[in-house]
């Protein structure tokens, strides 16, 4: 955790939702709640609502949920950490960071110097494009159309063919040797000098704009075309994106993404804001988890030469496992995005994103392309290479769909492909077969009561200090079965000892990512709330103990029979036979 409980709590109790709200959702009140249009989906009567007493909001609509950290997270696209802070600034709450962790106050002190050393670089570069010593570079970006105000949106500039100019202006502003070798924009064997020499410069921004490092192009054909920056403790090439700063403001629900600098510049300059670059390696977990952040959605363009083929069939299951949906654009008539702006235009690369291929059809037709389908035998090797990948697809919509589309493309009948498609699929079915002990169906419908049995005393203990104690007694916060209401309970136990009232959105602070905040605030807004005489008796109580129990005792029991242990399962059913004699006694306190 980043920061201390009560820092966060602080920072909570002096930002009122309904009041930071309103400054986004014109809302109305109704009692202790007020509703408003939704701002995270398009709607025409109001189901976002408000709650003055529990701190939180919840929309009925399309599910979100959570404090007030929650929602500037979600409307100002930030993480945990960015909107507390965003919202200490906007109470003049100065957070007392860095007193409970020296390490971390010395480090930002060294990240903050950095960022000021890349600035000042990035400045001086940039005075070097504008006068003449950059003369070559400038002639370099117009000959490759980059507009005067491109070349300011990302703050292009030039080095200086000289040994150690940089070196010279970074010292005569002050900063010391081991700051300069930490930037890696300075070298120090064969004496102090500039890494980029001659070069035409991109600074490379975070999300938030701070200057992380640089890659600099060779002007004329020499080699390597690009220089960046080493990894540094403020530059992470695997963690960061070209271009994300904008793409991050664009608020897109879908991101461009394309292979090189050249090609995210040129497809702001056409109005693109929305598009990112790797920094030359390969696109991975990292860089999918960042984008998740700002995007559900992205388009691949990447350069129509095998090599472009091979990133995207790569890049695609890194976005996909990360929960972004995507479709690839294969370009023709251009090497590169930015070739094919500047031959047809905007209008014709909006057209063509628009009718990019979803990723599974592309998957299909890099597989087509690699088989000659006018020969028999490839063709079968077509069909049954592509029926792994149908086999793979999680919709039955789909997976007909396309094996329709298979069919044409190789002349195999429809039939015997889904007979394929299904075969394949059972052999992995029959593997999980022995552990399961109920149906599917029994099972989400157990589950759901359990669910719900969890989320209940969750309410419970929160609302009243005795039934928390009572439940502490009985249950574990593994019994929960999920983390984060294990976790929930943890807090809300904690909180009532430590005496102070607490509201429901203060527990959710411990969490630090959206979904989870977003996961904590459904359990305070449930559709249809218990009420207090029904919860009041012991009895009520003491079956949804049982029942959470009983849920906890079927997913050890499945484990136990899936590592084929019998002792710990028959000490689970041993346990389960005795929630019968449960008792739970609730005090007054
Ligand atoms: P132009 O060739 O000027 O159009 O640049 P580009 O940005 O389109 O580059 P290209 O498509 O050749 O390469 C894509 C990306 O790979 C670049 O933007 C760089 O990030 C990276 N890259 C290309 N060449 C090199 C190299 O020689 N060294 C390193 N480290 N990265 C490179
Ligand atoms: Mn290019």
């Amino acid at each position: 955790m980043f920061f201390q409980q009560d820092v966060l709590d602080e920072v909570l109790a002096r930002s009122d939702i309904v009041d930071v709200i309103s400054g986004y959702v014109n809302l109305k009140q109704s009692g202790s709640s007020y509703t408003g249009l939704c701002p995270f989906h398009r709607e025409k009567t109001p189901s976002f609502s408000v709650s003055a007493d529990k701190q939180l909001f919840k929309c009925f609509g399309c599910g979100e949920a959570g404090n007030v950290f929650g929602f500037i997270m979600k409307t100002e696209n930030l993480a945990f950490p960015e909107a507390v802070r965003f919202l200490a600034d906007r109470a003049n709450y100065t957070l007392p960071e860095g007193k409970f962790e020296p390490n971390a106050a010395k480090n930002k002190a060294v990240r903050e110097k950095l960022f000021a050393v890349n600035k000042l670089a990035a400045r001086f570069f940039y005075d070097c494009l504008n006068s003449g010593e950059g003369k070559t570079a400038s002639n370099y970006l117009d000959k490759r159309c980059v507009s005067q105000s491109a070349r300011k949106r990302f703050g292009l500039g030039a080095s200086p063919d000289k040994w150690d100019s940089l070196y010279k202006f970074l010292k005569s502003e002050g900063y010391g040797d081991d700051i300069l070798n930490q930037s890696g924009l300075i070298l120090y064997e064969k004496g102090p000098h500039d890494k980029f020499r001659n070069r035409l410069m991109f600074p490379i921004f975070s999300a938030f704009g701070e200057i992380t490092g640089f890659g600099g192009r060779i002007l004329d054909g020499g080699s390597p075309k690009y220089l960046n920056s080493p990894e540094t403790p403020v530059f992470e090439k695997s963690k960061n994106l070209y271009g994300i700063n904008y793409a991050r403001k664009s608020k897109a629900r879908e991101v461009i993404l394309v292979e090189g600098y050249m090609d995210v510049i040129a497809l702001n300059q056409a109005g693109f804001a929305n598009t990112v670059a790797s920094l030359g390696t390969a696109f991975n977990k990292e860089h999918a988890k960042l984008l998740k952040r700002y995007a559900p959605k992205a388009v691949l363009v990447f350069d129509s030469d095998t090599a472009g083929v091979t990133a995207a069939l790569r890049a695609i299951p890194e976005l996909e496992y990360s929960g972004i949906s995507c479709k690839v654009l294969t370009l023709s008539g251009a090497k590169d995005p930015d070739e094919f702006i500047l031959t047809y235009g905007k209008e014709a690369f909006q057209t063509a994103i628009d009718k990019a291929l979803g990723s599974v059809a592309f998957r299909i037709n890099a597989v087509k392309n690699k088989y000659n389908l006018s020969k028999t035998e490839e063709r079968v090797s077509f069909t049954s290479e592509v029926t792994k990948l149908l086999a793979e697809l999680p919709s039955a919509i789909e997976k007909s769909a396309y094996a329709k589309e298979v069919s044409k493309i190789s002349g195999i009948p429809e039939e015997a492909i889904i007979t394929e498609v299904n075969s394949a699929q059972n052999v992995e079915q029959n593997v999980r077969l022995p552990v399961r002990l109920k149906t599917e169906a029994e099972k989400d419908q157990a589950e759901a009561g359990a669910r719900e049995a969890r989320r209940s005393l969750l309410r419970l203990a929160a609302s009243n200090k005795g039934i928390a104690y009572a439940i502490d007694e009985v249950l574990k916060p593994s019994h929960f079965v999920e983390a984060t209401l294990g976790e929930m309970f943890t807090r809300i136990t904690e909180r009532h000892r430590s005496g102070a009232s607490f509201t429901p959105a203060e527990v959710l602070n411990f969490f630090d990512t959206y979904e989870k905040q977003k996961e904590a605030a459904d359990v305070f807004s449930p559709k249809n709330p218990e009420t207090a005489q029904e919860v009041n008796g012991e009895r009520s109580l003491l079956q949804l103990v049982r029942k959470v129990l009983e849920s906890y005792y079927d997913h050890k029991s499945s484990e136990a029979c899936s590592n084929n242990d019998l002792s710990e399962l028959n000490a689970i059913l041993e346990n389960k036979r005795n929630l019968s004699k449960l008792n739970i006694k609730v005090t007054d306190c």
